[in-house]
């Protein structure tokens, strides 16, 4: 089989480090790609926006399947595109893929169709959205409506902290992305990532992780993408697993589906554990980075089958995934001044190492240079993902590859998987 991925980050490093895997790969395709990927394809220099571009590599390459990652690709149609070019595609439409790409959509998705989350305002204006701050209790959640590279959510602990954020969102800091801010409740509890693939009509839980998303230890500092991640978390009890899966998978599926967009690909259920059950954190329309990344070392099963099953409405045709009983972490090593001024350019000394069999080290954000010389590209550079026996040992393997890896004026967390360890 034929397979285009479409991506360049740490997620789809790990996508194209499984998929290399499978028995039934004949050729493995990545646009735009980044170094490391090199290792598991051929890397072509088509970005992940380029629809028409994206289209034309799947017909040069005869491909069989193309998977998207990010969701810039979906926000752009690339999955609409390949449905008009007949190529199949793990990915949903853009108009499923409004769950992630306005975060007013699916609030009032939510709203519609009973799905539980937290109360919120949408508002285009700075004095409007600043009144509306009295319906709320601090800390105070502030989001850019549009995509936004994981940067346009502030948790703001003061009422003078979300006006500026919310000045610095409508102000135009993400663009159009930020051409509306919403205000929602925050919601207490502890925060999940759930994942569940779906085929049109059947759907799958698929694996499940927790994130570290500020920028520092003892969750501290700015939101980011992701710090760093590790699975299984003990948070994912058997029950709470079937409440998201049975409360905001399956309904949001079922939702999207009968308002005429039946969405193909996976979609990530970020959660919040309260005292009244799951509540929606939002929908992302992909794998979540650095969520995958951990997924993708846990996950015994081979991956195409449940990618195509999806392109192809089969998902009921395959047995459920297996997973390793071994635990993943991954930590992100990130560039001075992430996520705010990411610095580039920084050589990056020790990360094509051999760690060993339980490591693996995925590129995020880096370029080489002629000469060989490996560079820092973009905030997150690195995820570094070890398996282990149990959380100490996977936590363990990965701080000592972290340890061996030289990134200057970098930074990562020390304390990826502390909400597990703390219990
Ligand atoms: N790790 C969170 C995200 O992928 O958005």
């Amino acid at each position: 089989m034929n397979i285009l991925l479409v991506g360049s980050g740490g997620r789809e490093h790990a996508l194209a480090w499984k998929i290399a895997q499978s028995p039934l790969l004949s050729r493995l395709v990545i646009a735009p790609g980044n170094p490391g990927m090199a290792a598991h394809g051929e890397v072509r220099p088509v970005k992940a926006t380029d629809v028409e571009g994206l289209v034309a590599l799947a017909r040069e390459t005869a491909a069989d399947l193309v998977v998207i990652g990010p969701e810039a690709a979906v926000e752009a149609g690339l999955a609409d595109a390949l449905g008009e070019a007949q190529i199949p595609c793990f990915g949903p439409t853009r108009q499923a893929g409004q769950l992630e790409s306005s975060k007013a959509f699916t609030k009032a998705f939510c709203e519609r169709h009973g799905l539980p989350t937290g109360a919120y305002v949408v508002c285009e204006d700075a004095a409007e959205a600043k009144a509306a701050l009295d319906r709320f209790q601090p800390p105070y959640v502030v989001k850019a409506d549009g995509l936004a590279a994981g940067k346009g959510v502030t948790v703001a602990k003061t009422r003078a902290e979300a006006e500026a954020a919310i000045d610095d969102t409508l102000g135009g800091r993400f663009g159009s992305a930020g051409a509306r801010v919403v205000i929602e409740e925050f919601l207490d509890g502890e925060i999940g990532s759930l994942f569940a693939l779906c085929d049109g009509e059947h759907a799958i839980v698929f694996g499940h992780a927790q994130d570290h998303k500020r920028a520092y230890d003892g969750e501290q500092g700015p939101n980011t993408g992701g710090m760093g991640t590790y699975s299984p978390a003990p948070l994912f009890t058997a029950e709470l697993v079937e409440r998201v899966r049975s409360e905001l998978a399956e309904p949001a599926f079922a939702a999207i589906a009968a308002e005429g967009a039946p969405y193909r690909g996976a979609l990530f259920v970020e959660f919040m554990a309260t005292r009244d059950g799951p509540k929606l954190v939002e929908f992302n329309v992909r794998f979540g980075d650095p969520e995958c990344q951990v997924l993708m070392l846990r996950l015994e099963s081979d991956l195409v089958p449940y990618l195509m099953a999806c392109a192809e409405g089969e998902l009921d045709r395959l047995p459920p995934p297996v997973w390793r009983e071994e635990s993943a972490v991954c930590v992100v090593m990130a560039a001075e001044g992430y996520p705010e001024k990411p610095v580039t350019g920084a050589a990056i000394a020790g990360a094509e190492a051999d760690f060993g069999d339980k490591v693996v080290v995925f590129h995020a954000g880096t370029s080489r240079d002629a000469d060989g010389t490996l560079r820092a590209s973009g905030g997150r550079v690195l995820n570094v993902c070890a398996l282990g026996g149990d959380l100490v040992e996977a936590r363990k393997a990965a701080y000592d590859a972290v340890s061996r890896i030289d990134l200057p004026g970098g930074f990562h967390r020390t304390d990826i998987g502390w909400r597990a360890l703390a219990r």
